[in-house]
């Protein structure tokens, strides 16, 4: 099994071939249950899901994927579009497939059978991408796609605490490695912290009485117990639960979803080939306008403020964008898979 270190932390990721183990199991021997402490009523049962893959074909078609080019998914997830990728580029093409959730390759490289002896899985942050790379000599790429956020795998994992339909423990950590949980925000952080948490990530209008109720009641260790918090906060008006602004919130900000991105979109014009393609997939607003001012600058050859009069920056564009207006899931893949009914792709040619 070849090795990755990553510098900046000093952490040793697994990188593996497809045809190697990567010492766990999947499904539903992952082993990821642990001492709650939470009343009885509190824990749910398991429940695996496979996540449905969102804007398939679409991604796959704006990324040109042809036979015998370097590929990279940077959210590998359940393989869904890995998959998708390899049924095209094969033969004679590899695929870097990166995930921050161990339990998440796992599953991936059950599904995709024999094509994963054409993939590279890394246990790593996609920030780190250009790293992973330059250490794996896998560059320049012909294409990479972002498939951003959760996938139906973790949301429906009662154990991982992202969701308010199940009793866990207040985790929503992507990777396990990670030390601090949803928890360690709901309890430490001050009442103003939380509340800009809520308003930024969550677009939370009333973060401010959220955030006075969560320090009001603290301890908190529950999913159930923080859902009952901010019902008694806000009610219950509309279909839409009122914690699940709060929910996403906080998972967007115990995963540095949006530090995260940002990022790595600056890492990726250098890693594409000349005329290699960029996919990206975005569930809410906030990734969705990272992703669309990105894109904006980096396919103009002037990024100064309308306000100096003589171009001072020496910005040279990168990429062409694809997509001018963001590609949504038609009305039958939203009326199929619901959780597509945000998603927003949008895409570019690299210069
Ligand atoms: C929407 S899912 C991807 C689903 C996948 N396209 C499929 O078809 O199954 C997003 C995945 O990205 C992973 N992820 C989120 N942030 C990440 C990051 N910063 N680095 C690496 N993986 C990340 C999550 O663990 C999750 O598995």
């Amino acid at each position: 099994m070849q090795r990755y270190d990553r510098e900046a932390a000093g952490k040793t990721h697994i990188v593996s071939r497809g045809d190697e183990d990567l010492g766990s199991k999947h499904g539903k021997d992952r082993g990821l249950s642990r001492a709650s402490g939470l009343p009885d009523g509190d824990v749910a049962k398991e429940d695996a899901t496979v996540h449905t893959p969102v804007l398939l074909a679409e991604s796959i078609d704006l990324l040109n994927v042809h036979p015998g080019g370097l590929y990279i998914d940077g959210t590998l997830g359940t393989g869904g579009h890995s998959k998708a990728i390899l049924e095209k580029c094969l033969p004679g093409c590899r695929l870097l497939a990166i995930d921050l959730d161990p339990a998440a390759i796992e599953i991936a490289k059950a599904r995709l059978g024999p094509h994963a002896e054409s993939v590279t899985f890394v246990n790593d942050n996609f920030r780190n991408v250009e790293a992973i790379c330059n250490s794996l000599g896998f560059r320049p790429v012909d294409g990479v796609i972002l498939d951003l956020g959760i996938s139906s795998a973790q949301i429906d994992d009662a154990r991982r605490g992202f969701s308010f339909r199940f009793g866990a423990p207040l985790d929503m950590r992507f990777s396990p490695a990670q030390e601090t949980k949803a928890a360690h925000l709901v309890n430490e952080l001050s009442e103003k912290d939380l509340a800009q948490i809520l308003a930024t990530y969550g677009e939370e209008r009333r973060g401010r009485l959220i955030a006075r109720r969560i320090v009001a009641s603290r301890p908190i260790f529950s999913t159930l117990e923080l859902a009952r918090i901010v019902e008694s906060a806000l009610g219950r008006p509309g279909k839409i639960h009122p914690a699940t602004r709060t929910f996403q919130a906080l998972r967007i900000a115990t995963n540095e979803e949006l530090v995260n991105l940002e990022s790595t979109l600056k890492q990726l014009p250098a890693l594409l080939r000349a005329r290699g393609r960029l996919a990206i997939i975005s569930y809410h607003s906030l990734e969705d306008r990272i992703v669309k001012e990105f894109l904006k600058n980096e396919s103009r050859d002037c990024i100064c403020p309308p306000s100096v009069p003589v171009c001072r920056c020496e910005h040279a564009a990168t990429l062409r964008v694809l997509t001018k207006k963001a590609v949504r899931p038609t009305p039958s893949e939203q009326a199929e898979n619901p959780r597509s009914r945000s998603a927003r792709l949008r895409a570019a040619e690299c210069l």
